[in-house]
């Protein structure tokens, strides 16, 4: 600063002391600014610092498998960039809270960063998220780090969602009990054989008439056997069982479309959506908690992802053309539908996704190892009853429950079932 000529003048007019002068001037002017750089890091810190705690990082996983997952992943690179790393890679903390809350305005603006990123990704727009707090994007970045710096454990068998209890059929334990009974009964043949072959050698060592030898040294015969009680038994017992397999196969069959999986006009893969790459249920089906429906996903939303994807793994192209078609000639893609209850029921998906917080697995079976969507349950009105008997009403945090509960509790201290809010009514699921 003394070498600034326009400092000269003041230095000449100021006889008394001017070194000292400067040195105050100068010092003041580094107090200064070094004030307003710390006022100016501790007011960004204390805005925007990425959390470590684990409140803010269990708040951002679940923000990030809810509106990011479909399209992110920290370490890989998916519909989006990986986003590990993104805090020092991006220009700032606020771009990214500008960029997730609505992308396309900072492309618009001719942000550098962001323009290249957009036709890096075949411009790619990303989902705008208006309704995240500043907060919300935070711990999610949050989440991301912490994410990130985690060392790679061996990936978790079966997808996202965890399958809920798999009720296996009636048919399946008829399997298990026959295959049980025929060893039973091979083993008790094993030994009733070692038992007579040791009773024989017993006998020989004793004194016994001719005709008793005789007796002991005849042969068993095929003849001797059929015509023996204990096998007649055993043919009839295992010829009952089979039919009563069959019968009970069949009722339950009637009117029942359990294992119905049509061919669909694409061969859309829940194996490869939701399982392999993670997408969340509700991305797809936007229905399940808001309404009636789960709802189908229109072309909109498998182009989302597949105007960038084109590229068919397995099948080639020729699949993923059908989508691009169908969204070029503005066609509804014609799906099969597969579960189907008559027209006299009434089912609401909310009310068992959202209220109840009942897993779609539950009732849909492992979907996301399915390349082909097939009926997992009965869906017959003995497995809505079933369900309502065994059920726990999800109470917690529910005021609606609250004066339902209060009685409930005066009456029993066992959690209070389906069954007693009105679940076996007729009226409730029939019109
Ligand atoms: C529909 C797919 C999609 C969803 C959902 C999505 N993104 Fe993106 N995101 C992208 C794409 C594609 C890009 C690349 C930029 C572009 O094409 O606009 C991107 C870019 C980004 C970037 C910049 C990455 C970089 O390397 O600089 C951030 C940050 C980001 N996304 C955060 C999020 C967050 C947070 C969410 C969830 C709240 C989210 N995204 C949800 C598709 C998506
Ligand atoms: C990428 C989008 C997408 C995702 C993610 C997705 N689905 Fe689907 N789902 C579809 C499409 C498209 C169909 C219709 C074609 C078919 O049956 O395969 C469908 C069909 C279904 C059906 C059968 C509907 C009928 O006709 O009765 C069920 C049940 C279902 N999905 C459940 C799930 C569950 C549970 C998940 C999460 C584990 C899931 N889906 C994830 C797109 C998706
Ligand atoms: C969130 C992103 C996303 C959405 C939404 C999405 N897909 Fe996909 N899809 C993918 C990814 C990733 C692949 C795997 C590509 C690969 O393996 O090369 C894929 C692959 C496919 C394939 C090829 C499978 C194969 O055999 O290789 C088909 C067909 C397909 N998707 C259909 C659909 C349909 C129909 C929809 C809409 C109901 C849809 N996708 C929505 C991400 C998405
Ligand atoms: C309590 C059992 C139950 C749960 C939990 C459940 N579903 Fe369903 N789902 C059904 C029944 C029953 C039908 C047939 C409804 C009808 O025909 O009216 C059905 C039908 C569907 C259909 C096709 C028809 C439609 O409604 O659009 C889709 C898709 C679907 N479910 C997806 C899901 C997804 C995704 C979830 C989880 C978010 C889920 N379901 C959770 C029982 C369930
Ligand atoms: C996996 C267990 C399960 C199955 C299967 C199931 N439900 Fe439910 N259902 C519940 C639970 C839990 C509730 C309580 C939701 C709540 O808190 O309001 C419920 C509530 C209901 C209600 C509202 C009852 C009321 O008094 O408010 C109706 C209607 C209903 N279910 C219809 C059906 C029908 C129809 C089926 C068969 C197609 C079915 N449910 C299958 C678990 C199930
Ligand atoms: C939890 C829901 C639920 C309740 C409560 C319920 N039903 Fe049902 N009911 C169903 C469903 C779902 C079906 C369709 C089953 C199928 O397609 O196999 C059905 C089918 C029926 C049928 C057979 C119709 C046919 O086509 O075969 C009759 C009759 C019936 N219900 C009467 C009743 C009566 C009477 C009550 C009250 C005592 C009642 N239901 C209570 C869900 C329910």
């Amino acid at each position: 600063m003394s070498s600034d000529s326009r400092f000269v003048p003041l230095v000449l007019k100021t006889d008394t002391e001017p070194h000292m002068n400067k040195i105050f001037i100068s010092s003041a002017c580094k107090f200064l600014s070094l004030v307003f750089f710390f006022a100016l890091i501790s007011y960004t810190s204390s805005a925007q610092e990425i959390s470590a705690e684990p409140a803010a990082i269990k708040a951002g996983e679940s923000l990030f498998n809810a509106n990011c997952k479909a399209c992110h992943r920290v370490k890989t690179k998916l519909v989006g960039p990986a986003l590990a790393g993104i805090e020092s890679r991006a220009p700032s903390i606020d771009w990214i809270i500008d960029f997730v809350h609505n992308s396309s305005a900072v492309i618009a603006s001719g942000d550098d960063y962001a323009v290249k990123l957009y036709n890096e990704y075949n411009k790619t727009q990303m989902t705008a998220f208006t309704g995240l707090k500043n907060e919300d994007i935070l711990n999610i970045l949050a989440y991301v780090k912490a994410e990130a710096e985690k060392v790679d454990a061996p990936p978790t068998p079966g997808g996202s969602t965890a399958a809920g209890p798999v009720s296996s059929t009636p048919s399946e334990y008829l399997n298990i009990i026959l295959i049980g009974m025929v060893i039973i009964l091979l083993l008790i043949l094993i030994i009733l054989g070692l038992l007579v072959s040791a009773l024989k050698r017993f006998l020989d060592q004793k004194e016994l008439s001719v005709e008793d030898r005789e007796m002991v040294h005849s042969p068993i015969s095929i003849s001797s056997i059929t015509r023996s009680p204990g096998f007649i038994f055993i043919v009839v017992f295992l010829v009952a069982a089979l039919g009563f397999k069959a019968v009970i196969n069949g009722l339950f069959s009637v009117g029942v479309q359990q294992g119905y999986a049509p061919k669909q006009p694409i061969a859309f893969s829940h194996k490869i959506h939701a399982g392999q790459y993670e997408i969340d249920c509700q991305y797809c089906h936007v229905g399940a908690s808001k309404g009636k429906n789960a709802t189908i996903p229109s072309v909109n939303i498998c182009m989302n992802c597949h105007n960038q994807i084109k590229q068919g793994s397995l099948t080639g192209e020729t699949e993923i053309s059908k989508i691009v078609a169908a969204y070029e000639n503005n066609k509804p893609i014609e799906w099969v539908r597969i579960h189907n209850l008559p027209d006299l029921a009434y089912f609401n998906h909310s009310q068992h996704v959202n209220v109840a917080g009942v897993e779609c697995q539950t009732c849909h079976g492992p979907i996301e190892t399915m390349d082909v969507v097939r009926q997992h349950s009965l869906l017959t009105m003995g497995w809505c009853i079933d369900c309502h008997r065994k059920t726990d009403v999800n109470t917690r945090g529910n005021a609606y429950y609250d004066k339902l509960v209060e009685l409930h509790n005066m009456k029993s201290k066992a959690p209070m079932k389906v069954e007693e809010i009105g679940g076996l009514e007729c009226s409730k699921c029939h019109y």
